[in-house]
């Protein structure tokens, strides 16, 4: 079987997000925002509901970034007390203030220290422990030498983002090294970066020969994309998406996030992270992008999406982006996490 799973997405696949997204087609796994690991840290309550809530159906990974061992044992054994597939580690994120407290992204600086975290997880969690990461901080140098330490420790699943760090989010992604973890790891492996469509996700799997595909930003722009992808990979039929049916989306995305006392400007430019997204394959010069960008109230963004959306409802929603249709982070509310990975930094 071919896998599956949404990428983990700080400040975005929380319990609402993941109700949405299985409503179109579930993944196979689901990962949760990552818990910060400190001595001070306590498992946040937040990201602790899109585990025990989780009523996908399908199993949830806990992600965890930290470096320090005792405090990470600590959290993965609180958090084996919850419904949870297993324990995931950060070893990816990218931001600055994460990589320079040597967590994340950051820990590929130091295989030694990648040693020490790995065997000490593995020594933890008796069930599933999975590991995502990037191929590198500066360079690949260390590359091998991590995949090496994922199978000294037995790691069951590495989900692979093909960037180095320092390349953030929007260089190419370099599958011939995701096809290289594939031949060297004992894991399945799934391959992350760019899967924009079910099509691309036949391609990368035939590139890379990788277990499945992790995808991220363009679930948020297209939900259905699990499902395409299932119909993909048995070679049917991919079910088309009309702008009707992104229609909506939109609103059952906005229903979902809704949070009681929330102002309705603040809910509007959450959603306006969410659209950036869904605006580039909604129509092949931005106009779309451009106008939802400027709304303010749940009337004007509704307006606006009536009018692309619904004036030619059974036109198809473009399965990838249109070129050139950037999601442009302008988005006033800062993120509501700006240490972390935010919707502003990783728009493409
Ligand atoms: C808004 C946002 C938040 C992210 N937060 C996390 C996170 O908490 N943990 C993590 O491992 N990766 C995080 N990532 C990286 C994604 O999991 C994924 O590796 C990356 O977006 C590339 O995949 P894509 O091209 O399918 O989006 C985040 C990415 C985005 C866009």
């Amino acid at each position: 079987m071919t896998l599956t799973a949404l990428a983990p997405m700080q400040d975005v696949t929380d319990l609402a997000f993941m109700r949405v997204i299985a409503h179109y087609g579930a993944p196979d796994f689901f990962f949760t925002e990552f818990f910060r690991v400190h001595a001070q840290s306590r498992l946040e309550k937040h990201i602790l509901r899109s585990i025990d809530e989780n009523a996908t159906g399908r199993p949830v990974f806990a992600q965890l970034i930290g470096e320090d061992l005792q405090h990470l044992a600590r959290s993965a054994t609180e958090l084996l007390r919850h419904p949870v597939a297993g324990i995931d580690l950060n070893m990816g994120c990218p931001a600055p203030k994460v990589y320079k407290k040597n967590v994340g992204g950051g820990l590929l600086r130091d295989p030694a220290k990648i040693d020490e975290i790995l065997g000490m997880l593995r020594q933890t969690v008796p069930g599933l422990f999975t590991v995502k990461m990037r191929i590198g901080f500066d360079d690949t140098t260390h590359f091998e030498r991590i995949l090496d330490l994922v199978n000294k420790h037995d790691v069951d699943l590495l989900s692979l983002h093909g960037r180095t760090v320092k390349e953030m989010y929007r260089s190419e992604v370099h599958y011939d090294y995701i096809a290289l973890a594939a031949r060297r790891v004992k894991c399945p492996l799934l391959a992350n970066g760019n899967v924009t469509s079910a099509a691309t996700a036949v391609r990368v799997l035939a590139d890379t020969r990788a277990a499945g595909v992790m995808i991220g930003r363009h679930a948020i722009r297209n939900p259905w994309i699990f499902r395409q992808c299932r119909e993909a990979f048995a070679q049917q039929p991919v079910t088309p998406v009309t702008l009707a049916d992104v229609r909506g989306y939109v609103e059952r995305l906005y229903l979902a996030t809704r949070v009681e006392g929330l102002p309705e400007r603040v809910h509007v430019n959450k959603m306006k992270k969410y659209l950036n997204f869904v605006g580039q394959s909604v129509d092949a010069t931005g106009a779309f992008l451009h106008e939802m960008r400027r709304t303010e109230t749940e009337a004007q963004l509704f307006g606006v999406c009536d009018r692309h959306l619904l004036a030619e409802p059974s036109r198809l929603f473009a399965d990838e982006p249109y070129p050139g249709v950037i999601a442009r982070p302008n988005c006033e509310t800062p993120s509501a996490d700006a240490d972390g990975c935010s919707l502003e930094t990783v728009t493409a």
